[in-house]
């Protein structure tokens, strides 16, 4: 493992281990990049440290960091750092349940945690993700898994907009991402990834805050998309294989 993952450079790069895993493995806070393509993470870095990767949310201390670290990054840490997270597996570690109702939760730092207590709330038109061992998750345990609870119907309807069937919403996404949605090239896996993170992404290129160099051809694919479409696609694509 490079020196930049496990233990960062002082003072301005973070080590990519421990947001992202050691594994590459990430949460619903960051993302996972074991296995990502390796000219795509170093373009990631890039429009992170250009500013033409940005966010919804501009003070989130994890994209703050992750921002701040790509600036200061030198460009032999990067192609490393590169080199060794799209060397990796990436592991299945997210189950996508359909429910009118889900546990109640509470902020755990930077995502969702189940409440103590057995209390249930209604959904909503929302992706509920959750650590099932909240303790391993903090400790940062590349094996950790999670589930998110989605609204009913979800991933059927994610089915039909991800394979092109709704025509006037968006085009096969298999088009692009290779036909297993695993990644092609230097285009990204979107398949088996937390459906937080997939929304987030969709949300974010469809308002133009995340508006890196090769961005262009999703910006079509997400015009048409509203909030629910992005729910739907994103809890069919967490319960694939990644
Ligand atoms: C402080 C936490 C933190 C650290 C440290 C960190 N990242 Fe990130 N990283 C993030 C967050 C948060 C995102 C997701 C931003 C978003 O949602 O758009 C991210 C996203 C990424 C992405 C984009 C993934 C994708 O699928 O597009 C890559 C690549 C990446 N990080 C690589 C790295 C590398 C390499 C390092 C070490 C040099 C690193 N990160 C260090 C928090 C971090
Ligand atoms: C015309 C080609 C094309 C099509 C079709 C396409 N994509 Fe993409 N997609 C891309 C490219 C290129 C990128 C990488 C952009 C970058 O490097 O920043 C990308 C990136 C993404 C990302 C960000 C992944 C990450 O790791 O952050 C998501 C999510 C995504 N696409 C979802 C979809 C979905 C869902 C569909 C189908 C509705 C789709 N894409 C169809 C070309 C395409």
């Amino acid at each position: 493992m490079p020196a930049v993952v496990a233990i960062g450079r002082k003072p301005d790069v973070s080590a990519c281990g421990y947001c992202h895993r050691a594994e590459g493995s990430g949460g619903p806070e960051n993302a996972r990049i074991a296995g990502l393509p390796f000219a795509y993470i170093v373009r990631q870095l890039a429009d992170f440290k250009s500013g033409a990767r940005s966010t919804a949310v501009p003070n989130r201390a994890p994209h703050t960091l992750m921002v701040s670290g790509a600036k200061a990054i030198s460009d032999a840490d990067a192609l490393e750092a590169a080199s060794y997270f799209s060397s990796l597996k990436p592991r299945a570690n997210i189950r996508v349940v359909e429910s009118e109702t889900v546990p109640k939760t509470y902020v755990s730092g930077w995502i969702l945690a189940k409440s103590h207590s057995t209390e249930t709330e209604a959904i909503g038109q929302r992706i509920i993700e959750v650590p099932d061992n909240l303790e391993d998750f903090e400790n940062r345990d590349g094996h950790a898994t999670f589930t998110a609870y989605v609204p009913p119907l979800s991933i059927k309807r994610g089915e039909v907009l991800v394979t092109g069937q709704d025509v006037g919403k968006a085009p096969a996404c298999a088009n692009c991402h290779g036909k297993d949605l695993r990644g092609l090239d230097a285009i990204p896996s979107i398949a088996g990834r937390s459906p937080t993170y997939i929304f987030r992404q969709l949300h974010e290129i469809k308002t133009g805050v995340r508006a890196g160099t090769a961005i262009q051809p999703m910006t079509e694919n997400v015009a048409k998309l509203d909030h629910e479409d992005m729910i739907a696609i994103a809890a069919y694509l967490g319960t694939l294989r990644p």
